[in-house]
């Protein structure tokens, strides 16, 4: 299978493991820079258009610095990355709250930041009201139900389980406007990791659909449109990334003819992508720790799930560089595997790779959205270090590993000598 490109060369990773010992992420700052910049170009005739990075994907306020200077918002999903935001000094329509089963308390801080309320069920409206109040702008997140066909991992549309029915937003609106609300928008995301680009065009259709539709039976004026995130990366050789230059120019079609034509421009376009920002841009670094040859051959790798989970949680595949070893026949097949105590704790399963040996470093691709912020510590495994590849060549540590102190922190010994049994 032909390699991928990688934007360090094995020395240099020989050099940072002196400071830093694997397993490490490495994000690639030029890569992320100029990727930010190719998206806001594409869609660049949309006025007021913005990005709003899924900061679930990397929680790294280094990578939101980064981005929030190339011009990007971030979409929070919690209380701590809304915290987060804050702490970067973000504020106002730079953030999202895309609310899920949302505790008052959550809504009460995007409320105080400014944020953009994206509320997840109609629900939400008097409990919004109730405990925070409403603010002057919200947006609801649109489920099409059986209009979209979803794709694998976030399934079929009426069985998942955001966002408000056809009914329930027409709805929706009317009571916000009945309550004062003055700005409005509407979101929706019913794909993840999809590589297919008219996808995202049918999307777009669907929403400037209902902003008509709630238009002429509410007066509500849509004033943006986040189509959400779910942009796939490929993820194996041969596979084609997605051209955003072509879903703009479908989309912005699509705008002319059912937003400028009904008179419902100017409309801003969101989304709130994750993976297509970051994904292709960061590694995770790896050593053989033991190989092992039983029914099957093993390489035993410094790294677990807790690193990468997306293998051992959806199948997906990873590719893998045994560095220095690129260009030698893949004659061996092997079972990469973690120090989990789980069977599927595996990066990959019969990997046809180059003959390999302990110490060998192995590079996982793609892992730069959704790896290190899904792991857990199951099994006592602490979370590694995230290292950024700066554009001068400089690497820099910008979040250090867990130690084993980490892992207690939550714990009082203290008191355990009182604890009688
Ligand atoms: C509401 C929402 N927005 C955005 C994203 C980002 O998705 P992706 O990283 O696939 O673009 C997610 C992913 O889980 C999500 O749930």
């Amino acid at each position: 299978m032909a390699e991928k490109k990688l934007p360090f060369t094995k020395e240099q990773i020989e050099k940072i493991i002196e400071t830093y010992p694997t397993p490490f992420h490495i994000y690639d700052e030029k890569a992320i820079r100029e990727n930010a910049r190719y998206f806001l170009k594409a869609f660049s005739w949309n006025e007021g258009f913005k990005e709003y990075f899924a900061i679930k994907a990397t929680p790294n306020p280094y990578l939101m610095k980064i981005l929030r200077e190339e011009g990007f918002g971030i979409d929070c999903s919690s209380v701590a990355e809304l915290e987060l935001a804050k702490r970067v000094g973000m504020r106002g329509d730079e953030i999202i709250l895309t609310s899920n089963d949302t505790p008052a308390y959550e809504f009460q801080l995007a409320k105080d930041l400014g944020a953009i309320i994206n509320l997840d069920d109609i629900s939400h409206i008097d409990f919004l009201e109730k405990h925070v109040g409403l603010p002057e702008t919200i947006s609801m997140r649109y489920n099409p139900g059986d209009l979209k066909q979803g794709n694998l991992i976030i399934g079929h549309p009426e069985e998942a389980k955001y966002g408000f029915t056809h009914e329930q937003i027409i709805e929706g609106y009317r009571i916000l406007k009945s309550k004062g609300v003055k700005h409005f928008g509407i979101h929706t995301m019913v794909a993840s990791n999809e590589l297919d680009p008219d996808y995202f065009i049918e999307t777009a259709e669907i929403l400037f659909k209902l902003i008509i539709e709630v238009e002429q039976k509410t007066g509500v004026r849509i004033e943006f449109a986040n189509l959400g995130g779910g942009i796939g990366i490929p993820y194996k050789p041969g596979q084609k990334a997605v051209d955003l230059e072509y879903v703009s120019a479908g989309v912005q079609k699509l705008y002319n003819e059912m937003i400028a034509g009904n008179g419902l421009a100017p409309l801003k376009l969101l989304f709130e992508s994750g993976r297509a920002i970051t994904g292709p841009y960061g590694y995770l670094v790896t050593k053989v720790r033991h190989i092992k040859k039983t029914y099957k051959q093993f390489a035993g790798m410094d790294a677990c799930m807790v690193n990468l989970m997306r293998p051992a949680m959806y199948g997906a595949y990873h590719h893998i560089t045994v560095l220095g070893k690129e260009n030698e026949p893949h004659t061996q097949k092997y079972d990469v595997t973690g120090s989990l105590c789980e069977n599927n704790d595996k990066f990959a399963i019969d990997r046809e790779l180059p003959e390999v040996e302990r110490d060998d470093i192995m590079v996982i691709h793609d892992a730069g959205a959704h790896g290190h912020a899904m792991g857990f510590n199951y099994n006592g495994k602490l979370k590694s270090a995230e290292l950024l590849l700066r554009e001068n060549g400089e690497v820099v540590q910008i979040r250090r590993a867990e130690t084993v102190e980490d892992y207690f922190g939550t714990l009082d010994f203290g008191a355990l000598k009182d604890f009688s049994v």
